[in-house]
């Protein structure tokens, strides 16, 4: 049963819903514009707020929904954790979509609220700090997953959530080696650039 939920995840995980978006507001593959990453802030940047905010619920429901429907077929703690593995996994490395997805962020938000609504609250304040602050949604994005598996440990949940979260923030820093790169050199792009142009 359990890797029956895991699969699902990593399928639910795999509905590019930038993608999908992208395709149907512009007809173009948003992997190719912006920063060539299939996402919520990528969307943004190309096609703007509408399409962007939407891309960003739709993923942050996937998560909460491989969590949901792992609860519901196991109803172990340990079982939902790593089902949000699964479908983050599923978002970065989507089966429909050549294995090119995102950086699982939004994905991630679903997740954590699945873990606990308090340390939700905690990473999503402190990120939304520092995108406001610095203008850069990756920076902020960085601070998110470092923040989840911190709140969860000092709110005493699941050891499970509190390990799970460790792998989801290594993902989530693989996925941004451009992006710490760019940091670094400085030439990373802020919010509200316009530099949108095909790659
Ligand atoms: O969630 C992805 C964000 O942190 C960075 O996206 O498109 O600027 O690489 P992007």
């Amino acid at each position: 049963m359990v890797l029956v939920a895991w699969v699902l995840s990593y399928l639910i995980g795999s509905i590019s819903f930038s993608y999908l978006i992208a395709k149907k507001v512009a007809g173009i593959d948003i992997r190719a514009y912006g920063s060539g990453n299939a996402g919520a802030t990528n969307t943004l940047r190309v096609l703007g707020k509408g399409p962007g905010i939407a891309v960003l619920i739709l993923d942050a429901l996937k998560g909460l929904a491989a969590m949901g429907i792992t609860h519901l077929m196991t109803g172990d703690p340990a079982a939902y954790a790593v089902a949000g593995l699964f479908v983050i996994a599923g978002h970065n490395w989507p089966i429909y979509f050549g294995f090119r997805g995102g950086k699982g962020i939004a994905t991630t938000l679903g997740v954590v609220l699945g873990f606990s609504p308090v340390a939700f609250l905690i990473a999503a304040v402190l990120a939304v700090l520092v995108i406001a602050i610095t203008r850069y949604v990756s920076l902020g994005s960085l601070v998110l997953v470092t923040a989840i598996p911190i709140s969860l440990y000092l709110l005493d949940k699941p050891i499970s959530f509190f390990w799970t979260s460790l792998v989801i923030a290594l993902f989530a820093y693989v996925r941004h080696y451009n992006n710490i790169r760019n940091l670094l050199a400085g030439t990373e792009r802020k919010l509200g650039d316009k530099s949108n142009r095909k790659l």
